[in-house]
């Protein structure tokens, strides 16, 4: 049994192609104005057509292990949250074992959007506290770009591709993950989805360019969830660790739209300096967008011993989440 579960390494990859806002102002109706003030976002990264995610994955789970000190060998589990596989058979979690040569690990895709490495980091947690696993690699990679539907402004405005990865362990050292709060509501799945390309309506040559083979978006009703969502998982995961918002560091939002993220901090009477911010950089990259701002705040020094964090993300399902980690 362990009773502290730590975060030992961090990494992050993103396409080196970038799309800015003023190329999208020659795609579709659209200006960096409307860009820059709705959402926050100045440009994201989009995979050339030879990577998928797995490769992205590969690379920031290169370097998440490499600050770990930790050999693929030494991977007991990868736990992967994607809803942009590499394919629908098998998991991407299996071609990332592959890729990596991580042979000793036990590996599974979780489907939690945007949420996906708050559930991951959470089940790594409970495997390592129970004693059945002792290294968890968790990752989040979404290649969003490919969902995307181009001549939709109102959704291909908002995404991009990209990776994120932590290494846990269990440690006799007080700190690491403190606890987690997950929760979902699934009656509100029809605000933001890809309608086709499951079993109920397979891809086929009767539905080729139909705008349902894309993410689907009621932007304005996912908004107002998502503030709400996110403020409470916020407050209940500090009531859960009998914490108050002034001992929080540091707040890694999911980074889907700055407004969003500007009223969780308001509600939660968070300072915006204590609030980790890249949406303008990366767009929403849905499960990887977490695990990047990690990285990103863990390599620029944002994050000292002994902080405290919060993450918190909310996503398509709906799911959302929170954890408070020390670090
Ligand atoms: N450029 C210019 N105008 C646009 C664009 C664009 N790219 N997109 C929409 N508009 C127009 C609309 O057509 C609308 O015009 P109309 O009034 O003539 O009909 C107008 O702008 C306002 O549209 P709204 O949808 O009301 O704009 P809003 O302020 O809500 O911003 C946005 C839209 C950015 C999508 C916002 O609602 C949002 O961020 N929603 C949440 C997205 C999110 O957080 N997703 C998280 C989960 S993602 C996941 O799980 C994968």
């Amino acid at each position: 049994m362990q009773k502290y579960i730590r975060i030992i390494g961090t990494g992050s990859a993103a396409p080196d192609q970038i799309l800015t806002n003023v190329d999208l102002e020659k795609m579709v109706e659209t200006s960096d104005k409307w860009i820059t003030e709705r959402t926050g976002i100045k440009e994201r990264h989009i995979a050339p057509k030879d990577k998928v995610g797995s490769d992205y994955a590969c690379l920031a789970s290169q370097r998440a292990m490499q600050m770990a000190g930790v050999t693929a060998d030494e991977i007991d589990m990868i736990i992967l949250g994607t809803v942009t596989p590499d394919a629908p058979l098998p998991s991407t979690a299996c071609i990332l074992q592959d890729k990596l040569g991580a042979k000793n690990a036990a590996v599974m895709d979780i489907v939690a959007a945007c949420s996906g490495f708050i559930y991951g980091l959470s089940i790594a947690r409970a495997l390592i506290m129970i004693g059945q696993v002792k290294t968890v690699l968790v990752v989040g990679v979404e290649v969003l770009s490919r969902f995307v539907n181009w001549s939709d402004r109102n959704t291909c405005v908002l995404f991009g591709d990209g990776a994120g990865a932590a290494v846990l362990r269990g440690s006799d050292k007080p700190g690491g993950i403190i606890n987690a709060y997950l929760k979902s509501n699934g009656s509100l799945a029809h605000l933001l989805q890809i309608p086709m390309g499951g079993s109920r309506i397979p891809l086929d040559a009767s539905n080729v360019g139909h705008e349902d083979r894309y993410i689907r978006m009621k932007g304005s009703e996912v908004f107002k969830a998502a503030v709400k969502a996110m403020s409470e998982a916020a407050t209940k995961i500090l009531k859960i660790c009998e914490l108050e918002s002034k001992d929080i560091k540091l707040m890694i939002p999911h980074q889907a739209n700055i407004r969003i993220i500007e009223a969780t901090a308001k509600r939660l009477k968070l300072p915006m300096d204590r609030v980790y911010v890249n949406v303008h950089k990366y767009g929403n990259t849905s499960a990887a967008s977490i695990p990047i701002a990690l990285d990103e705040a863990v390599r620029e020094g944002r994050i000292k011993k002994g902080d405290k964090i919060m993450l918190v993300a909310f996503g398509a399902g709906f799911t959302w989440g929170a954890t408070i980690i020390e670090w």
